[in-house]
């Protein structure tokens, strides 16, 4: 939340004092409600209107990229106090993830305001591949590679992945790690499929989500996209 008069001055479309101007005199409506007074608190996406016309707020867009640890929330804010993923980017702006992790999931995810940017990015129908890792309980045999490859049936619609790989097979241990690209973002998709062919995950990571990975960074470490790699995000659209 800003001041009106700091929103309606942070578009150019006048000063903040002729703003305060505005106000006083009664032209300013902020969703359908005439605005008189210079403490009101607005937000970029309140429709505001001066005279008559309509203001284009368009608040500055932020991108970062967070390699989450285990035991966080991948939500804006948790009624429970948990810690959450917003928690580890000193930003100013209104973010939240782009979809989500698991609590006990680690790896890599986005966050912005990018409302835009956000809703293509988690669509299924626009095939945004992401690649994990799972260490499972039990060995991978060829059977289940057979099985996975042609793909699971999860509430009844059958998905197939983008990739896999088994990684490790360790018999002392008796547990394997195997690749999976998914471009759905149905919850849990990746531990269900596993499930489904009888291999509990013991942990998860997301590796990779389109041509992002997580290069150089450390778990609860983050970084601003660059603006090549901003382009790159919308030029999948
Ligand atoms: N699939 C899962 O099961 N969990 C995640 O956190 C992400 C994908």
């Amino acid at each position: 939340m800003e001041r009106l008069q700091k929103i309606i001055a942070s578009t150019g479309y006048c000063s903040r004092r002729k703003a305060e101007d505005l106000i006083l005199k009664g032209k300013v409506v902020v969703n359908g409600i005439i605005v008189t007074e210079l403490g009101y608190k607005a937000n970029y996406d309140d429709e505001i209107v001066i005279n008559g016309k309509l203001l284009a707020t368009k608040e500055e867009k932020e991108y970062y990229l967070l390699y989450k640890p285990e035991k966080v929330i991948s939500s804006v804010h948790d009624d429970k106090g948990r810690k959450t993923v917003v928690d580890f980017i000193p930003s100013k702006k209104r973010i939240y993830p782009v979809g989500r992790l698991d609590y006990d999931t680690t790896g890599l995810l986005l966050l912005t305001n990018d409302g835009d940017l956000t809703n293509f990015l988690t669509h299924p129908k626009n095939q945004i591949e992401k690649i994990y890792l799972a260490k499972v309980k039990g060995l991978f045999t060829k059977d289940d590679i057979l099985q996975i490859k042609k793909g699971i049936v999860i509430d009844g619609r059958k998905v197939i992945p983008t990739y896999f790989k088994v990684k490790k097979v360790n018999k002392e241990s008796q547990n394997s790690l195997v690749y999976l690209g998914i471009v759905e973002g149905r919850n849990h998709i990746v531990k269900k499929m596993l499930a489904a062919i009888n291999h509990e995950v013991l942990t998860l990571k997301r590796e990779s989500f389109a041509f992002l990975n997580l290069e150089g960074l450390k778990k609860g470490q983050y970084r601003p996209l660059t603006i090549k790699e901003v382009k790159k995000l919308y030029s999948l659209k």
